[in-house]
């Protein structure tokens, strides 16, 4: 890839160092074709409220506007119902190329209504930039869940899987060539892997039968700013799956 002036500035401003751009030039990287799928999250009895919401079968068959207003009405875990100020559905380009998917809406996302709008956000930002993207145009952000985790918990499994098809539909709808799991808990929840963020970043991996690649989570990389090279590597790995 050739970086354009603007480009190498943000890497820059990033802290990655831009003659790490020569990674670019690695060759695309062959997922052998019939890989299997990442196994389905399976949803513990019980773990969610009888409210409908995702685990309702007919979600497969939603087009985005009513997927939207299932999402909005969700009440299938009745603690995150109950607390959210909103659900956060994700935000961008319906027909994108590219899907970054995150852990779940901190506060400020959950007042806002869109996901990674606080500094990890912002960082978020400076990554497409770097990619010459943008989160209006061929990206969509989305979270393994639609509501805000009660004082920015993790998510419990049993939340993941009653939130995992709603993530899926929007997946079917998209049908985006590539998804890039940001952090170990989004990573985690979507290959049904207990293995450790290092061991699942570089792997190959196929989520819904779309290419998957795992990066650090933005929130990280504002702590450990020296890996943001490693995921800038990450997102060049993830770019030589778009056709
Ligand atoms: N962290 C996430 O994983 N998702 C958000 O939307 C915000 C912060």
């Amino acid at each position: 890839m050739s970086l354009s002036v603007r480009q190498r500035r943000i890497l820059a401003d990033m802290g990655i160092p831009v003659w790490r751009s020569r990674v670019a030039a690695a060759p695309a990287i062959e997922v052998p074709p019939g890989e299997p799928l990442a196994p389905a999250a399976k949803v513990p009895s019980g773990a969610a409220d009888a409210g409908g919401g995702a685990q309702d079968a007919a979600v497969v068959t939603l087009d985005w506007e009513a997927l939207q207003a299932r999402v909005s009405g969700c009440q299938a875990c009745a603690e995150l119902a109950r607390e959210r100020t909103q659900t956060v559905f994700g935000v961008g380009d319906p027909r994108a190329r590219w899907l970054f998917i995150g852990e779940a809406p901190g506060a400020e996302e959950d007042r806002r209504g869109e996901p990674f709008v606080g500094r990890a956000g912002q960082l978020l930002d400076n990554m497409l930039r770097a990619l010459g993207l943008d989160r209006g145009h061929d990206v969509f952000i989305a979270n393994v869940l639609k509501c805000r985790p009660p004082g920015n918990r993790d998510p419990k499994p049993e939340e993941a899987a009653a939130c995992r098809a709603y993530l899926d539909r929007q997946i079917a709808l998209i049908q985006p060539q590539v998804i890039v799991a940001l952090g170990r808990i989004a990573a985690q929840s979507l290959l049904a892997s207990e293995e450790p963020l290092g061991r699942l970043r570089g792997a190959q991996h196929r989520y819904q039968g779309v290419p998957l690649v795992v990066t650090y989570h933005p929130a990280y990389l504002l702590r450990k700013p020296g890996d943001k090279g490693k995921a800038w590597q990450d997102l060049q790995r993830a770019r030589a799956f778009l056709e």
